[in-house]
């Protein structure tokens, strides 16, 4: 690799920072009202700690071994050689397409900041039109936010790995680690606290659809930054000496702890003031604000810590979605790190750009596909295709494609032999098998 590497701790935080997102505190609390709470929990833990540890334990392993970029990895780790491998590697591709339409919605966190500073709506209604007119007819605003996170993460990507992307972590991660103490210590203070933990933890296994099971291992999935070239790109400047297994588990705990307790301090809110719990992507923006407001003289306050607690997570994930096409255009044409990383962050911009314009009311037309207009793709097709897909090549690459031995001597050590035989039965069969369910359930080819 071109730059320095990472201190242990560094890679930890960095890891997390990119686990970390909008995933966690945007998404998760919304699945989890729309599936029903307590049983849908459930199966995201089991499957964040089971499948999620297992399969960032492959990932690390690729990185550790592979020393170099995504691409470069899977084609010189496989063990035949002149194979079909190189071309897996471009799934770091994927989280470049994620990126874009991420950082539209970044902006959208930006400007809610703003609005957190002036004033917050007093009603659902009003709420609603906010949100509505900022996303169908307020082109300036949303271009003029993602600009600034395309300046923001392309400036903190230029830097490198030391001096860019761990020294970053190292800022935001314990401020967000801060503000989401206070928001969680508060909301334990409001008398609906234990009204928002029953429904996040009373498993209600009548409430548990087929559905909401792959929407559960879905969620785990993307959560974890999983499938993207993403950890593999991070864990090839890993210090030489980390075990990967613990890393792997507290990179998973953690991020799931934070879904947690983000959940916790939503429905606590909502609760509170009589909001519904099943408000789909518009709970942070629309159900969220007009609560804040029914706090009173508190609640400009719990406006600015949360929404700035979500861009702190939603940046540190958008920079780790650059960095595996950087470094690959920096190790394998040379590429100064400047140049790679205007390529890459041009073509998110411009990507993002496309897509905000999709959902302004003017153009939207021109860029609908079927049903869906484009930032609806971009999120379909990246987070339901493409990144169970890119799950999918990486437990067959590791299982099936790597040399066991070079496997076995990095994790007998540290799993023992009877726990790593395990997790080559998983990584082979159990989990490719997993996601191919997933995959084809959420794109509606065959439905469980
Ligand atoms: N894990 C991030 C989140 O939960 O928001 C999402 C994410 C990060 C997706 C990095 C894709 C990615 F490349």
């Amino acid at each position: 690799m071109s730059t320095a590497r990472f201190s242990r701790f560094g890679f930890i935080l960095a890891a997390v920072g990119s686990a970390v997102g909008l995933g966690n505190i945007w998404k998760f609390p919304y699945v989890t009202g729309e599936y029903g709470g307590g049983a849908f929990v459930l199966v995201y833990l089991l499957t964040a700690l089971f499948i999620g540890v297992f399969i960032l334990i492959a990932e690390l392993l690729i990185g550790k071994l592979g020393q170099s970029d995504a691409v470069s990895m899977f084609e010189n780790l496989a063990v035949k050689k002149k194979n079909i491998w190189k071309y897996a590697g471009f799934i770091a591709i994927v989280p470049l397409i994620i990126l874009s339409y991420y950082s539209v919605v970044i902006g959208w966190i930006f400007h809610y900041i703003a609005i957190s500073f002036q004033s917050l709506p007093s009603t659902v209604e009003e709420s609603k039109n906010i949100f509505m007119s900022l996303l169908t007819s307020d082109l300036q605003t949303q271009l003029m936010y993602h600009t600034v996170v395309f300046v923001l993460v392309t400036s903190i990507i230029l830097k490198g790995i030391k001096d860019g992307i761990e020294k970053i972590n190292k800022i935001l991660m314990p401020l967000l680690a801060l503000i989401l103490t206070i928001l969680f210590v508060y909301s334990i203070s409001v008398d609906s606290f234990s009204k928002a933990a029953s429904f996040m933890f009373n498993a209600d296994f009548t409430k548990l659809s087929s559905e909401a099971v792959i929407v559960a291992i879905g969620q785990a999935f993307y959560t974890l930054s999983l499938g993207m070239g993403i950890i593999i790109t991070y864990a090839a400047s890993l210090p030489k000496k980390v075990n990967i297994v613990k890393s792997s588990l507290l990179i998973a705990v953690i991020d799931t702890l934070v879904a947690l307790v983000a959940g916790l301090i939503i429905f606590t809110l909502l609760f509170d003031k009589g909001a519904e719990s099943t408000k789909g992507a518009g709970l942070v923006f629309i159900s969220l604000p007009s609560v804040f407001y029914e706090f009173g003289s508190i609640g400009s306050t719990l406006a600015i810590l949360f929404f700035v607690a979500i861009a702190f997570a939603g940046i540190t994930s958008a920079i780790s979605m650059l960095e595996p096409m950087v470094s690959y255009f920096v190790n394998r044409f040379n590429y100064s790190r400047v140049k790679a990383a205007l390529i890459c962050s041009i073509f998110f911009y411009v990507l993002g750009i496309a897509a905000l314009l999709s959902n302004i009311t003017d153009y939207s037309p021109m860029l609908m596909v079927g049903d869906k207009n484009l930032f609806d793709w971009l999120d379909f097709v990246s987070s339901t295709i493409l990144v169970p897909l890119g799950g999918i090549l990486v437990v067959v690459f590791v299982g099936h494609f790597m040399d066991k031995e070079k496997i076995n001597a990095e994790l007998i050590p540290l799993l023992g032999t009877a726990f790593t035989k395990i997790w080559f039965f998983m990584v082979r069969y159990i989990i490719p098998m997993a996601l191919i369910i997933v995959i084809l359930n959420e794109t509606g080819l065959f439905k469980f």
